[in-house]
């Protein structure tokens, strides 16, 4: 078996994800240029499972390091690309600085791959592709419309460019979508802990009941959904790790694997905004203060996954939900 090269190893999903893959036997190696992660990931990672992987801190857009990277590991089979930049926010503000970043970063990696052993590769893609879907819930079938963001359209755009860039080559590639990614590792070792501010609903809850918001501020509550407030698949990181290890089983050995496909990591079920909120009070023993505020401009009212696809072909099932989601996001925010 080859080495399995994990970009943004450092980062949320990547570092529980290498977690997930070490503990069924795979060798990894990480590129994180420590953009929006810490070091500490690393150790923290060697006391989960007894092994210390190396991180190359370098930047995917720096084609000649990365080059190097691949020079000296050729026996990398398969790739795993987390690294991007992901705060919807700040894409709106510095749309250039995502354009550079998250695709000038795919392509040198995509550039890397053909021309080395590389035979599978994942890429973190997102719902967000979808836009605002007419019909719930959403397959992989679902029309990829207007981003509301230009992360978002980082997101269409890096598919198509894996698309393309792998079809006259013998690369398998999945494109995981993911819905919305929450909670921590059970050893309490491994969680969120981004170097930029977290403005996803579960960080804001925490944070909030840590004392270190004043409130949270539930963005709209006359929306047309049983409680009024939006609707979200929350899908837990740990879910999302193994979901990972499958797919890279999945290219690696089934003969049902194609050279482009596609799945919706999500549980499958709606939450909605408030209770969500009152899951984390259920969990925490503890009234969180929140106040309802106008809709936040861009959000999607409802969305989440039909996640069949995966659950047929890798043999996916989700075993956490909201309450897990908060029990382990609430334990890290408190280590
Ligand atoms: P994260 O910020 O925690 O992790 C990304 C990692 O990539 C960070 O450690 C960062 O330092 C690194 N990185 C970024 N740009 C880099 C570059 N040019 N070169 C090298 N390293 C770089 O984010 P995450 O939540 O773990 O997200 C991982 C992936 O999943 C991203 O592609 C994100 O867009 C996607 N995704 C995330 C969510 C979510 O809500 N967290 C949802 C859907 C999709
Ligand atoms: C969830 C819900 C908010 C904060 C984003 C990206 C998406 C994907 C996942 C990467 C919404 C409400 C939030 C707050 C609130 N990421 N909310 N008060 O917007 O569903 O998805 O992360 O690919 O592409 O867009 O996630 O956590 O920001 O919001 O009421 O302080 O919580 O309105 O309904 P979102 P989120």
């Amino acid at each position: 078996m080859g080495k399995i090269l994990v970009t943004g190893g450092c980062g949320y999903i990547g570092s529980h994800t290498v977690v997930d893959l070490i503990e069924h036997g795979y060798d990894i190696i990480s590129v994180d240029n420590l953009i929006n992660s810490k070091e500490g990931v690393i150790d923290n990672i060697k006391s989960i499972t007894g092994v210390e992987i190396k991180n190359y801190e370098v930047d995917l857009c720096d084609d000649e390091a990365l080059k190097t990277v691949f020079a000296e590991n050729p026996d990398i089979t398969g790739v795993i690309h987390f690294a991007a930049l992901k705060a919807v926010g700040e894409s709106v503000e510095q749309p250039v600085l995502y354009f550079r970043n998250n695709i000038n970063g795919l392509i040198s990696l995509v550039d890397c791959c053909v021309n080395s052993n590389v035979k599978h590769f994942i890429f973190s893609s997102s719902c967000t592709v979808y836009g605002n879907v007419e019909h719930l819930p959403c397959t992989e079938k679902s029309p990829i419309r207007e981003a509301e963001s230009p992360y978002g359209r980082t997101k269409q755009i890096s598919e198509m460019i894996i698309e393309d860039s792998f079809r006259p080559t013998d690369v398998k590639a999945i494109n995981l979508r993911y819905f919305n990614p929450a909670g921590a590792h059970i050893s309490n070792k491994l969680g969120e802990d981004p170097k930029k501010v977290a403005l996803n609903l579960v960080p804001v809850i925490t944070e909030t009941a840590l004392g270190l918001r004043d409130k949270t501020v539930v963005f709209g509550d006359q929306y047309d959904t049983r409680d009024g407030s939006c609707i979200r698949d929350f899908i837990h990181v740990m879910d999302l790790a193994d979901a990972h290890t499958k797919a890279l089983q999945f290219l690696e050995t089934s003969p049902k694997a194609k050279a482009l496909d596609v799945f919706n990591l999500g549980i499958g079920q709606g939450v909605t905004v408030l209770e969500a909120i009152h899951a984390f009070e259920k969990v925490s023993g503890q009234k969180l203060n929140y106040e309802i505020g106008p809709p936040r401009p861009g959000d999607v009212i409802a969305i989440y996954a039909d996640y069949s696809k995966a659950r047929e072909e890798l043999g996916w099932n989700p075993e956490k939900n909201i309450e897990d989601i908060m029990e382990t996001s609430w334990k890290w925010a408190n280590r």
